[in-house]
């Protein structure tokens, strides 16, 4: 018969308190498989193994929500979720590393009365955006079926493909051979078990030769990027097609389009600041725009998705996965929340935007740039 251990034993194990198991139990992260005769908690070695994950995963700083889906998954066995840990761990080590060097420096010159400059101070101490924000992203974002099929169809016949910024991956074409490159350990980590292979890169500088794939591709990601027009070059500079979805910030327009950003969130102007307009954008690969409407059910949850379905905004988990909340910051988030949730109580939203609701789709300035 299998050997089971107790509550207090496996909380001395793993160096947690028992208040702590018996949370993860009431939660449902981490239910023991059994009880003893006399009704206490026993873990088997199932129970163990999923218990390192969870305690890995919240070293690493992912929240218990977050966990859940990911020790969840039915596609991720025991030793992918090692592997995975084992990715993560290592940057982070690294990422340490380089701390401690960039601190040694500093102490260093300090010593010698050498001044540091502010990109000394910085360097080492930096973090990918999504580095932060990237454990959140699985729980709402994934495939929207009908931009996946424009998409798809813009690729052509392209046999091979390169994702940039491709994140979990949620649009890479299941009939190509696809390569993706994403910069943040974290979206890495998170692909898919069997998903395509992914380089370590940014879109500024493709690690590859001119027009080694048959087209290249990137997806909600351009605005991301510190300099979009170097980076749609270089996909330009590596494959023959280019197919890009973004955005178009062009003044005229997006104030108007989008309830959210014109009544609660103006601060949304900060983030366009510098962000090239769409001609230019579409100049960098040589081609043209067309619009994407976003489906009132849009199931990839970014930032226009739930226009349609405004009381999804209130909820914190659906808005952690849009990296536009985390850059305007907390302030303007909490105020804007808090005014949408006013409006939907008291009927001023549906006042405002009543004829939202006849429509299937919104047109909210979502591109598709082709080359
Ligand atoms: C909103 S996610 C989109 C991910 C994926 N393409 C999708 O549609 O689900 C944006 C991604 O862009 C990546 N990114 C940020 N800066 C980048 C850069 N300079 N070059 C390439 N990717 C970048 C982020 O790490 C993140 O994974």
């Amino acid at each position: 018969m299998e050997e089971h251990l107790t509550v207090g034993r496996v909380a001395e194990l793993a160096g947690v308190t028992v208040r702590t198991l018996h949370h993860y139990d009431e939660i449902g992260l981490l239910t023991p498989s059994t009880r003893t005769p006399a009704g206490h908690r026993a873990y088997s070695a199932g129970d163990v193994r999923r218990l390192r994950e969870v305690l890995g995963y919240r070293r690493l700083g992912f929240g218990l929500r977050e966990i859940a889906a990911l020790v969840d998954d039915p596609a991720t066995d025991p030793v992918a979720h090692l592997c995975r840990l084992r990715g993560l761990l290592t940057d982070q080590r690294d990422r340490a590393a380089a701390m401690v060097a960039a601190i040694d420096r500093e102490l260093e010159a300090r010593a010698m009365g050498i001044p540091t400059t502010p990109e000394e101070q910085l360097r080492g101490f930096g973090a990918q955006l999504y580095d932060t924000i990237g454990t959140a992203y699985p729980a709402t974002r994934r495939t929207e079926p009908r931009i996946a099929a424009r998409l798809w169809a813009a690729l052509g016949d392209a046999r091979t493909v390169l994702n940039v910024g491709a994140g979990t991956g949620s649009y890479e074409p299941p009939d190509r051979t696809v390569t993706a490159v994403e910069p943040s350990a974290v979206m890495r980590a998170l692909r898919p078990v069997g998903a395509a292979p992914c380089v370590a890169a940014a879109a500024e500088r493709l690690p590859f030769e001119d027009r080694s794939f048959d087209a290249a591709m990137a997806v909600s990601t351009v605005h991301h990027w510190p300099d979009p027009v170097a980076g749609l070059r270089e996909m330009r500079r590596v494959a023959h097609r280019v197919v890009v979805f973004s955005y178009d910030a062009d003044e005229t327009g997006w104030r108007e389009r989008f309830w959210l950003t014109r009544d609660y969130l103006p601060e949304f102007a900060g983030l366009l600041v510098g962000w090239p307009p769409l001609d230019e954008l579409t100049r960098a690969i040589g081609g043209r725009a067309e619009p994407v409407p976003v489906p009132w059910d849009c199931a990839d949850g970014l930032f226009e998705a739930y226009w349609r379905r405004p009381e999804a905004y209130l909820d914190e988990r659906v808005r952690r996965a849009m990296s536009v909340w985390t850059r305007v910051g907390p302030p303007a988030e909490q105020r804007a929340v808090r005014m949408l949730g006013e409006d939907l109580a008291s009927g001023r939203w549906a006042e405002r935007n009543h004829d939202l609701l006849a429509r299937d789709t919104a047109e909210l300035g979502l591109r598709l740039l082709v080359a």
